[in-house]
């Protein structure tokens, strides 16, 4: 062995949305907007993410769901999708997510899946800047400084 490493990072984590900052409280009411608009029959997993682009405007997307399963998009690769395509000179710089279920906003926050850390990542790369992730449940908000940290030794 020539090296034993350990990788860790910090997140802050809230237990109520009010303790926000206002960009990232109004990005998350967003986020819960959006999902409220979520594609979701198969799952009745409502997923809605909000971005926020260096300009200030904010790009929602949802889960969208498809009978063909792979077909099926997350609500966070849709909204830097449709930031891509809308606003290609306009960065991300942050990103809300929040689901819900029958039972209303899930008690804990949801965490981007392993494809949309990927394309987070890619984002990131692409534009030289990290992007805020800021992931909302009932009980807890969690904030993470970069979406980089959630996807170690790219
Ligand atoms: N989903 C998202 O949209 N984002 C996440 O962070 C977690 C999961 C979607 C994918 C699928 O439509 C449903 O939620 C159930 O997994």
């Amino acid at each position: 062995m020539i090296l034993k490493n350990n990788i860790s990072f910090t997140y802050k984590e809230f237990d109520k949305d009010e303790e926000l900052d206002n960009s990232d409280r109004e990005l998350l009411i967003a986020a819960k907007e959006a999902a409220l608009h979520a594609y979701a029959p198969y799952s009745h997993f409502n997923v809605g993410a909000a971005v926020r682009l260096e300009s200030g405007n904010v790009v929602l997307g949802t889960n969208v769901e498809n009978a063909a399963f792979p077909s099926g998009i997350c609500a966070e690769r849709s909204a830097l999708s449709n930031a891509s395509c809308n606003f290609p000179d306009d960065n991300p710089v942050a990103l809300a997510i929040a689901a819900i279920t029958s039972e209303g906003l899930t008690a804990d926050p949801v965490s981007p899946c392993g494809n949309c850390r990927q394309v987070i990542a890619e984002e990131e790369s692409r534009s030289g800047k990290g992007i805020r992730i800021i992931l909302g449940g009932k009980n807890k908000i969690r904030v993470i400084e970069k979406g980089g940290d959630l996807l170690p030794l790219q």
